[in-house]
């Protein structure tokens, strides 16, 4: 038997929870042993819980526990989960985390420790949910040089897009909707402005390029500029926005990375994922494009990964995977200035100067406005040219990157 203790018994925490008991049959034929909730760390009262003889509200009766081997953190949020996790792994306990704010800010120092005890540190429900991306990367195709990740990371940001242009609804009741389903992030600023998928694309890069991606280093974009204006002429022309992380590696060794609003091709899988659905598309120098798609947020979907992991710790309790990066310290991060782009954009008036500026740009003219894909330019001189525009009495109602993808 291994004895397990779950830090936090929110929405992932409490699936967590419901899979180890609901499916216990299941994940013992998985294993040959069994999993064991010893305990559930949780400050609030859960009186009617049919583990309501497990929760306790002190770390330290987890972290004394030479039986517990596994430690689940589902708490959210740094502090107190960074110390926790820390003290954790320095113990030789593993640690299994759905926490990609932790993960982004502190992997390389956490793997560090993992390496250091021998102990392992997972993290598939840190990004994309449900959907496996974490194992198929350092598995799957391993075989392969990555030369670019690119994805919709973010359920709730797609969930609001889906329902405002599907559904007529306004942004605040989309979100609304989408905290009400469990979906959106305690404080949905990390949701709506692009952080929550800025931490999933520095995951995925540092994995698949071996050192640590910080957040502060990508440029990041989020959704609440975007006007049903804009996602109407974008549908015009053939495309859809939607938020995506990208990074490939330059040929000077360096990454291009950034999170931002896209228009994406509607020849483009991405461009079919919708509602509460992520789509992650890894581009392998042997396999060509691979895409990942399935839920990326949600009580059971990522619940389901926390529990994978859960097993995969169960059956290495002696030995480390090998799901590694080392620290870096920016160096390897490209300016977003030097990435090169197409832009949509849409500026008052007939577009005379604008088209100008950006040169053999197609032009659709709309009401009182008009709207240019511009051909590529790097994102600096993109902004110069916004710049000289302003200067010139043009006003630019809206840029967005078209993604080439
Ligand atoms: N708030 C996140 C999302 C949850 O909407 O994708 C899963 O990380």
């Amino acid at each position: 038997m291994i004895s397990v203790a779950i830090m936090g018994h929110g929405t992932v925490g409490s699936g967590v929870a419901e899979i180890l008991t609901t499916h216990r049959h299941k994940l013992f034929t998985a294993l040959g042993e069994e999993l064991y909730i010893k305990y559930i760390l949780d400050l609030r009262e859960f009186p009617d819980s049919p583990l309501a003889d497990r929760f306790t509200k002190s770390f330290e009766d987890i972290i004394n526990d030479i039986e517990v081997s596994i430690v689940v953190e589902v708490m959210g949020g740094t502090n107190p989960a960074y110390d926790y996790v820390k003290r954790c792994l320095k113990q030789g306990k593993s640690v299994v985390t759905s926490n990609k704010e932790l993960v982004a800010k502190y992997g390389a120092e956490l793997l560090a420790i993992a390496k250091d005890t021998n102990a392992n540190f997972l993290y598939e429900a840190s990004v994309g949910g449900g959907i496996p991306i974490i194992r198929p990367l350092t598995q799957c195709l391993v075989a392969n040089e990555v030369d670019e990740i690119a994805g919709i990371l973010n359920g709730t940001t797609n969930f609001i897009f889906g329902k405002m242009i599907n559904d007529n609804m306004d942004f605040d009741s989309a979100l609304k909707l989408a905290q009400e389903l469990g979906y959106a992030e305690r404080n949905p600023e990390a949701d709506i402005e692009g952080h929550d998928a800025c931490r999933k694309i520095c995951i995925l890069a540092s994995l698949a390029f071996g050192k640590h991606v910080y957040p502060e280093s990508v440029y990041t974009e989020g959704i609440t500029k975007i006007t049903l204006e804009d996602v109407k002429y974008a549908n015009e022309l053939g495309y859809v926005i939607k938020l995506i992380g990208d990074v490939k590696k330059h040929s000077d060794g360096k990454l291009d990375i950034c999170v931002c609003p896209m228009l994406i091709s509607k020849d483009c899988i991405l461009s079919d994922i919708n509602d509460v659905f992520n789509g992650i598309m890894v581009k392998g120098d042997c396999t060509g494009d691979v895409v990942f798609y399935g839920k990326g947020a949600g009580k059971l979907p990522t619940a389901s990964a926390v529990v994978a992991d859960i097993v995969d710790c169960g059956k290495h309790l002696k030995t480390r995977k090998r799901v590694f990066w080392s620290d870096c310290d920016g160096s390897n991060i490209r300016s977003y200035k030097d990435s090169i782009t197409a832009v949509y954009l849409r500026v008052e008036g007939d577009g005379e100067i604008a088209s100008e500026v950006f040169p053999d740009s197609e032009i659709k003219t709309a009401d009182g406005c008009t709207v240019l894909l511009t051909k590529e330019y790097t994102f600096g001189e993109i902004e110069e040219k916004l710049s000289a525009l302003e200067a010139d009495g043009v006003r630019v109602l809206q840029a967005i990157r078209i993604g080439n993808l």
